[in-house]
């Protein structure tokens, strides 16, 4: 067997319109396995658009998308089940399934695909819950748990299948920052103990700076910036400044001007 590229995944020239609007202007990307890489970008930039070309949600306008060595944005449905099964996805809005407890939520994903069946189930489910700190909760309805532990109850979703990478999708917007430390211990954690690669989108700098090895900042539908945290935060670059002292432009500021 030929040995698995250095990267998870990759994209290359990534475009991507929603009508009028170019989101992704030619992305070009390399997320490098076991390592932590955060994107940051504003809201809107195209992060979510991106995350969702990992998984085969939504399909280039033109460009390719790589999973290690197989390309898969031109893979059909049925074709996506099997990368699927090796990539966590933390969605941004949790998504929860309110009507299952905790223990359902996560055991879901195990029966669905025939991974796991009867007490094999709860063990997967028992483990994660501990790995997230949540083993108490696990008989309790989703409206029950407060926000941060949704949050920990979707990351604990996201990895039960044991993925070889994890997606996350703003981990920890909303959340005080105390409560967005515990998440992003867990990033690290999970990326340490389990040998995960990981990739975050966020707009929140303090995470960024704490979980990554690589930060790739995306502005107007490309790549500005891509280095380590320590690059970043040297970076004389305008719109890297702007963004890590929280300063829009003339431009930003006069569309709410108009
Ligand atoms: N399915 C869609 N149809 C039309 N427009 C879309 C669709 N999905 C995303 N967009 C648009 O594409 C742009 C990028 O959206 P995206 O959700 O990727 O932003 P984001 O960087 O994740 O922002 P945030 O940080 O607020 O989550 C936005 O202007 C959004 O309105
Ligand atoms: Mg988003």
């Amino acid at each position: 067997m030929s040995q698995p590229t250095a990267d998870a995944f990759r994209v290359e020239n990534l475009h991507k319109s929603f009508g009028d609007l170019h989101v992704l202007q030619g992305v070009d990307m390399r997320f490098p396995r076991g390592k932590i890489t955060v994107v940051l970008g504003a809201s809107g930039c195209g992060k979510s658009v991106l995350l969702r070309h990992l998984v085969g949600l939504e399909k280039p306008d033109q460009g390719s998308v790589w999973f290690g060595d197989t390309r898969i944005d031109d893979m059909s449905e049925r074709e996506l089940i099997a990368p699927r099964r090796h990539i966590g996805y933390l969605f941004q809005q949790g998504a929860l399934f309110d009507s299952l407890t905790v223990h359902d939520n996560i055991a879901f994903a195990l029966v669905e695909h025939g991974v796991a069946t009867g007490d094999q189930v709860s063990v997967m489910v028992a483990h994660v819950l501990h790995l997230v700190g949540l083993t108490d909760k696990i008989h309790v309805m989703p409206a029950s748990l407060s926000g941060g532990q949704r949050k920990r109850v979707a990351l604990a979703r996201a990895i039960v299948m044991h993925p070889q990478v994890v997606l996350y999708d703003e981990p920890t917007t909303g959340l005080d920052p105390i409560t967005s430390d515990v998440i992003n211990e867990l990033i690290m954690k999970l990326a340490r103990e389990l040998s995960m690669t990981s990739i975050v989108v966020t707009h929140d700098l303090a995470s960024a700076f704490k979980v990554a090895d690589r930060i790739i900042m995306l502005h107007n539908g490309r790549v500005e910036l891509a280095g380590t945290p320590e690059q970043v935060r040297a970076s004389t670059l305008p719109v890297v400044a702007r963004f890590l002292n929280g300063k829009a432009s003339p431009e930003e500021l006069a569309e709410i001007e108009a």
